[in-house]
């Protein structure tokens, strides 16, 4: 189906493979990707799951809730392409999307 690739702050690539109708964070969680703790499983409600998408993705990722964008407020390293990877369900349009994950999630 495709695969997405998450980037440490560091610049280290780590490949994972899509699994239709999970989130993106998920799918991080579930290939141990370091930088992605997910502790509220999904609900907008940690920030721990933040990335930052290349603009090329942004507009391809889904609308954002006010809940999300409230917690991305009050994220660090906070950029214009960020996005809570729990609020990103990933589908075969992605494939081949690469995120960054920032240095410090909240
Ligand atoms: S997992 Fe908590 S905000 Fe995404």
């Amino acid at each position: 189906m495709g695969t997405v690739t998450f980037i440490s702050y560091d610049g280290e690539k780590h490949e994972a493979d899509i699994v239709e109708g999970q989130s993106l964070m998920q799918i991080a969680t579930n290939n141990g990707i370091a930088g992605i703790d997910g502790d509220c499983g999904g609900e907008a409600a940690c920030g721990t799951c933040h990335v930052i998408l290349e603009d090329q993705w942004f507009d391809k990722t889904g609308e954002q809730s006010d809940e999300e964008v409230q917690m991305l407020d009050m994220t660090p390293e906070r950029e214009t392409t960020s996005r809570l990877s729990c609020q990103i369900k990933v589908c075969a349009a992605l494939d081949g999307m690469a995120v960054k994950l920032p240095e410090f999630q909240m």
